[in-house]
């Protein structure tokens, strides 16, 4: 039985039950019973195990056993008299599967350790109290995006990890190649030619699913994209990571005060989806960082977000009675110390940010009839800033055109993505939302690198 089964009462006291899991700590009482907590991470709690001195194993093992050695139990579940828990099992079998090396050297002996110690042990950390919160926390969330969509008609498709476009434009993308680069030939500019590579062109890691989302929303109506994108973004911040997870809807028919609403409909969703399904790990995750979590996605499901211009907020930042790092004036992109000032500060609220300088923004945005602004939306969440960009695409060929050409790309490169601005274009709209900065929101961390399981970072892909 899972430890979860047993905590939401599927079984009762006298149930024989096999117990599987990792010992948390283990007591010995004089009267010669051993009480072991047993965790196998399928919730919050860890169950208590009673092995009696009786048991055939209790002098060779159990009173050997230390933290991190799995073991098996099969034994009787009991009320406990103890005040700690309900239930307890009483242990008839206790069966060491697998001992641990060295118990002095454990890396995760039962205190509490620093967070930077934690990702030195990527491998070892789920099973600490808190990386298991965020684990489930993020399934939780995972789990609440793909049912909200589904719930609103959103088919979920798939979206290439190797491609030959950069959507956003910045030159972030890590390259695929089977081939040395060294043994590629080169062009009369000395530039390598990928004709011979695997592909026959050069290739990358995607860094949005968002283009080949256009063409399935320019066919099926509301569709999402829901998977890892990579960026190699040198920036080593609580918010970037160079392989991330983004959710992307993308709906046809659509346009910037849709995808706005959708943006906040989705991140409610979420919020009531944990506060329902989480509740110990978010109650744990409170003590541990020191904030009431519960009261922030209460706070977050039940108010509205203010929405504002882009210029609306230069107008706010300007006037702000402090001093930034960097500074404000109307076609600077906002950083992130703007952004937590607007949201902690100024509004004390999400913000969504809408109808950037088209300067500062990718080439694909519905260009306004300002001419010098696009219609983008960045969503803004106290505490980390950025959590979701999107926008209404542009969709006249010729405006297109007109941007690409600006921006020095070339249309033969993006030629199927023109081809569904000539066959039967229409408004679409759709955001990202990076999964790694909404859990590092929901569980109040506040960094990237302890929301997912293995981080990749500058200079860091170990495990
Ligand atoms: O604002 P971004 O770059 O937008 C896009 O990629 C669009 N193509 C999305 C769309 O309209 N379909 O990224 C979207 C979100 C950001 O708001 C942020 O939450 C997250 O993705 N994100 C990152 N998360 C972690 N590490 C990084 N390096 C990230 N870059 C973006
Ligand atoms: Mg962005």
């Amino acid at each position: 039985a899972a430890i979860s089964e047993i905590k939401k009462g599927r079984h009762r006291p006298g149930d024989t039950l096999v117990v599987k899991g990792w010992v948390r700590t283990r007591r010995d009482s004089k009267s010669g019973l051993s009480f072991i907590n047993l965790y196998d991470g399928s919730c919050f709690d860890s169950l208590q195990v009673v092995a009696p001195e009786r048991l055939g194993n209790y002098r060779a093992e159990v009173t050997r056993l230390t933290t991190g050695c799995a073991l098996v139990v099969k034994g009787q579940l009991v009320a406990s008299v103890g005040q700690q828990q309900a239930l307890e099992l009483l242990a008839e079998e206790v069966t060491v599967v697998g001992w641990v090396d060295d118990p002095e050297s454990y890396p995760m002996a039962p205190k509490r350790h620093s967070i930077e110690y934690l990702r030195e042990h990527a491998h070892l950390r789920p099973r600490t109290n808190v990386i298991g919160s965020v684990a489930r926390i993020r399934n939780c969330i995972s789990q609440a995006i793909h049912r909200f969509f589904d719930q609103q008609g959103f088919l979920w498709v798939a979206s290439p990890i190797i491609t030959a476009s950069d959507c956003e434009g910045a030159g972030q993308m890590f390259r695929v190649s089977t081939l040395d680069l060294q043994e590629l030939p080169r062009d009369e500019q000395g530039r390598v030619d990928f004709g011979q590579d695997f592909f026959g062109k050069e290739t990358f890691l995607t860094v949005s699913g968002q283009l080949n989302a256009e063409a399935y929303a320019c066919a099926l109506s509301k569709v999402y994209t829901f998977g890892p994108t990579f960026r190699a973004e040198n920036s080593n911040t609580s918010r970037h990571l160079a392989e991330f997870w983004m959710v992307e809807p993308e709906v046809a028919f659509s346009d910037l005060d849709d995808s706005a609403q959708l943006a906040e409909a989705l991140l409610k969703a979420i919020c009531r989806a944990v506060l329902a399904e989480s509740v110990d790990d978010l109650r744990f995750l409170s003590g541990y960082v020191g904030e009431d979590l519960l009261a922030r996605l209460d706070q977050l499901a039940g108010m509205d977000f203010v929405h504002i211009n882009y210029t609306e907020a230069v107008a706010i930042l300007a006037q702000a009675p402090r001093e930034f790092e960097f500074p404000v004036y109307w076609g600077a992109d906002l950083s992130s110390e703007h952004e937590r000032y607007l949201t902690e500060e100024h509004f004390k609220s999400p913000v969504v940010v809408k109808n950037y300088p088209k300067d500062i923004k990718s080439f694909y945005m519905k260009v306004n009839d300002d001419g010098t602004t696009v219609a983008a939306m960045d969503v803004l969440a106290p505490g980390i800033g950025e959590i979701i960009g999107g926008s209404q695409r542009e969709h006249r060929l010729e405006v297109l055109d007109a941007r690409m050409a600006e921006l020095g790309m070339k249309p033969e490169d993006y030629e199927w993505y023109r081809q569904l601005r000539r066959y039967g274009t229409v408004p679409h709209a759709g955001f990202g939302l990076g999964l790694e900065r909404m859990v590092a929101y929901v569980t109040g961390l506040g960094n990237v690198r302890d929301a997912i399981p293995f981080p990749r970072t500058p200079r860091n892909a170990s495990f």
